[in-house]
């Protein structure tokens, strides 16, 4: 029987970075590849799915309008409990830092089984920031039996808390390896908004969600790019409002009616993507953007007080701008009519992967089950 290993993931960018590896687990003849989400976003899940070709195993459709974290968490346990009973898997690898992260990880515990968590490490030390990113990461960390980190920063973060180096794989991100087969020069849109985009104008790429900037914060941002816009005649704005309705509310009654704003449907990751490689700049609290845009050579401004992926801002071309109106703006300003400024941050620069994330990984659970005679080498 080979080792049976269960992929478990229910958001967007969870699943945009567990595909790659998801397609690696399938092609090794050494592993028994099993998948279930529990679909915590529906239909920003299926568009990842759609696109990358994974037919789950299992789908739990837990998703519901406005959902709460512990109404989230309890119908993820609940589900991922009859799925472990069925399958009974020897390995559970679980991404990142939502609320299914944390509930695959805790219900494999509970069972005794071995947990993979994939992207590891990252830390803000603030509880609060982000919210409840940062407490359901080191929930998870304290449950996993292997760490996979996306660098070595993050490994740093886990062997101060005391995790053995055995249990430490460095191998990248995995969003690299998406990034890589989702970005072509010769792109076309699918959404066709993006085709008639107007090629004159210089576009911002907006993304905002986190839970902690609901509200103020996500207002303040849209009235700073109000404003730009009004200054900036050869700017326009993309923003891909997502699902949330409560972020919605926001943003619509905000930049609803707003000359050279597109407010726009959750765009497949191929659309976003190439967006992203055609922008001229980036706003954002998003996570995975931080990691994406980078390597494209796209600066981006974060909407945050802290984060999480420190290695983009040490090398430059991420920034965290905060949540005060004139912060945001003032610093998207300063890239819209200041050369040199705009130049000095736009340095394709990657530190999170080298596009192989998924083979270490694979590799790395293939060692763990004595199967691969050697460790894999560090991503460095
Ligand atoms: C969650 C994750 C966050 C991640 C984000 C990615 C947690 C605690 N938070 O955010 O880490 O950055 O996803 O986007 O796990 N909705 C839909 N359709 C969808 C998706 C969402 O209608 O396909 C709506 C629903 O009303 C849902 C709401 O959005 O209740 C919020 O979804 P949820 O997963 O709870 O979002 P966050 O917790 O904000
Ligand atoms: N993304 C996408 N379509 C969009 C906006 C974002 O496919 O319209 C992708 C983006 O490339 C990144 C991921 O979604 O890989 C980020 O998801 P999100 O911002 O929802 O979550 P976070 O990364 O903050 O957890």
């Amino acid at each position: 029987m080979l080792p049976k290993v269960m992929t478990i993931f229910g958001t967007r960018p969870e699943a945009i970075k567990m595909a790659p590896l998801v397609k690696a687990l399938q092609a090794s003849p050494h592993l028994q590849a099993v998948t279930c989400v529990t679909a915590q976003h529906r239909e920003m899940l299926d568009q990842v799915l759609d696109l990358f070709a994974i037919t789950p195993d299992y789908d739990l459709d837990i998703m519901r309008q406005r959902q709460s974290l512990n109404g989230t968490l309890r119908r993820a346990l609940a589900g991922l409990e009859e799925v472990f009973e069925q399958e009974n898997p020897d390995l559970v690898l679980v991404h990142g830092d939502t609320l299914t992260t944390f509930a695959g990880a805790l219900a494999a515990f509970y069972r005794k089984t071995a947990v993979g968590h994939v992207e590891a490490g990252l830390r803000t030390f603030d509880k609060y920031l982000p919210y409840p990113e940062e407490i359901n990461r080191r929930l998870t960390g304290v449950l996993t039996d292997l760490h996979f980190a996306p660098t070595s920063v993050a490994r740093d973060h886990l062997l101060a808390e005391g995790v053995s180096p055995e249990s430490i794989f460095v191998t990248g991100n995995t969003v690299i390896d998406a990034l890589r087969t989702t970005v072509q020069d010769d792109y076309t849109f699918t959404c066709p908004q993006l085709r008639q985009l107007d090629p004159a104008l210089r576009t911002i790429v907006v993304t905002l969600h986190r839970r902690e900037n609901w509200g103020e914060p996500i207002a303040a941002a849209c009235r700073a790019i109000k404003r730009l816009l009004q200054e900036v005649p050869d700017a326009q704005a993309v923003f891909p409002v997502h699902l949330n309705p409560v972020v919605r509310e926001t943003v619509v009654a905000s930049l609803g009616e707003q000359e050279r704003v597109l407010l726009i449907e959750p765009l497949i990751a191929t659309d976003y993507h190439n967006l992203l490689a055609r922008s001229y700049l980036v706003l954002s609290d998003s996570g995975g953007v931080q990691e994406e845009a980078p390597s494209l050579g796209k600066p981006v401004l974060v909407v945050r007080t802290v984060t999480e992926r420190p290695e983009a801002v040490a090398a430059g071309t991420v920034r965290l701008v905060g949540i005060d109106e004139t912060d945001i703006y003032n610093a998207a300003f300063n890239l819209l009519t200041d050369q040199a400024a705009y130049q000095a941050m736009a340095q394709a620069k990657n530190p999170y992967g080298d596009g192989h994330a998924s083979e270490r990984i694979v590799k790395a659970i293939e060692y763990h089950f004595g199967l691969n005679s050697t460790r894999p080498e560090d991503y460095v």
